[in-house]
């Protein structure tokens, strides 16, 4: 039986800072966050916006280009590591904003980036589990990425949101069934109850992040069916490669050690070819992985979202061309768990996820109002002009968090 992706649509709040403006603001060279990092822009949002009302915007759209009506949905995971209240999941107000039935398990996951894709196999084994009854199940994977002012992690701040709807009639990517997983307690990025802003140990999480690809590559090497010959390489079968992308550069480091691995295990070319590794992988990365990360690169650090940005953007560019071939998928949570694992693109798909234009009708801001936002905090409160969101966080009103629909349905 197939399952996956029916279809997929994105939210990016109205907001974007030229990461030129903040490396002139840090006195640091613009080249280090362009070539350095691989970033250009990040998404801010504006106070009227949280978590809630990011995923609830890319819900809205992903019901509306799927055309169901939201009573069939029977399951609604939100993953998120930027939650607003230790018990009440952001999920219960994304299921009141979207309209969705009674009838429906709902819950939050969390494990740092990696909850997007926990959220997504969840769902695709409660669609297996199903049998022939017909399950529809929504994942939103939402985050704020926040680091403090003038800390390394600064420019890879982001903010946005992914709605994926999951069922038996993929239209936009069937999930192979297998995957590698890889876990372990490290303490290379984490958030203290009560703190808004992450805490990093930067260059430890880079290795943290590499390690836990190659335990979740080599797992997933030796599950892949058919079976793979002595020498033949993995990625020989995959016509593209996604990675959970805290920054564009992040990507580059994780391409070259997926191939570093999947040369070695293959005999032949690990014993003659070894001088032609280098060469393969920039055609690989300019080939395989930089169409991928064109929009993560101008909306910044996503977390649970950050891995389905890059599938929707790509799919949304290039998804006809890509039909019948296969992607590799690579999701990465701090502290850490990892998956790898791959998808068909099916024939016939076509993703308007909305990215290219959610892009083109983002407002610029400067450095000052930059900081300003960043020290008001989140405060709810009125859309700015031109706001291309569809729900409004009001404030907290008695200790409660107040939402409101923002406007009709605009067309996604
Ligand atoms: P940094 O202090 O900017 O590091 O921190 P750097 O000084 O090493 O510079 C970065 C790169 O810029 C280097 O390239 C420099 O050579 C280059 P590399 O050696 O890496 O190839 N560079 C320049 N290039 C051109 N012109 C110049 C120039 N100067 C330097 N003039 C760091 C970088 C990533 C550590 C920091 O941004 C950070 O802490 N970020 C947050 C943590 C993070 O994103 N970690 C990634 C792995 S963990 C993960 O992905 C999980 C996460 O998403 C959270 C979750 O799971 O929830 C974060």
């Amino acid at each position: 039986m197939s399952v996956g992706i029916e279809q997929l649509a994105v939210y990016v709040p109205p907001y974007v800072l030229s990461l030129d403006a903040l490396a002139a603001a840090r006195g640091v060279p613009a080249e280090k966050f362009r070539e350095g990092l691989g970033v250009r822009e990040m998404a801010i949002a504006p106070p009227c916006e949280d978590v809630v009302t990011l995923a609830a915007s890319a819900g809205a759209r992903a019901l509306r280009a799927s055309r169901i009506d939201p009573g069939d949905i029977g399951m609604l995971l939100v993953a998120t590591e930027t939650g607003v209240d230790h018990a009440k999941p952001v999920s219960i107000f994304v299921h009141e904003l979207l309209g969705i039935g009674r009838q429906c398990r709902v819950y939050e996951l969390k494990h740092a980036c990696y909850a997007g894709t926990a959220a997504l196999m969840s769902a695709a084994d409660w669609v297996r589990a199903g049998g022939t009854r017909p399950r529809r199940a929504l994942v939103i994977a939402a985050d704020i990425a926040r680091y403090a002012i003038g800390s390394p992690g600064e420019p890879t701040q982001g903010a946005g949101a992914v709605a994926m709807v999951v069922g038996r009639e993929p239209g936009s990517l069937v999930l192979g069934e297998e995957s590698g997983t890889y876990a372990g307690n490290v303490y290379d990025f984490w958030r203290p109850l009560g703190r808004r802003e992450a805490m990093v140990d930067g260059k430890y999480s880079v290795e943290c992040y590499l390690e836990a690809l190659a335990g979740a590559f080599t797992a997933y090497r030796a599950l892949e069916r058919p079976a793979l010959g002595a020498d033949e390489p993995l990625s020989a079968r995959l016509a593209r490669f996604l990675y959970h992308t805290p920054f564009p550069k992040m990507a580059v480091k994780a391409h070259r050690r997926l191939l570093e691995l999947d040369w070695r295990a293959t005999a032949a070319r690990a014993a003659g070819e070894t001088d032609r590794l280098e060469e393969a992988m920039v055609a690989s990365h300019r080939d395989a992985v930089a169409p991928g990360l064109e929009a993560v690169a101008r909306v910044g650090n996503t977390y649970t979202a950050s891995l389905y940005l890059c599938l929707a953007a790509l799919l949304e560019r290039e998804g006809s061309r890509l039909a019948g071939q296969r992607l590799g998928l690579f999701s990465y949570g701090s502290g850490c768990c990892a998956e790898f694992f791959t998808g068909l693109v099916p024939t016939g798909v076509a993703v308007q996820a909305g990215v290219a234009e959610l892009l083109r009708e983002r407002t610029a801001i400067d450095i000052e109002a930059y900081e300003r936002l960043v020290r008001e905090g989140d405060a709810g409160g009125e859309p700015p002009p031109g706001f291309t969101g569809e729900f409004v966080f009001q404030g907290v009103r008695d200790e409660r968090r107040e939402y409101a629909r923002f406007a009709p349905a605009l067309a996604a």
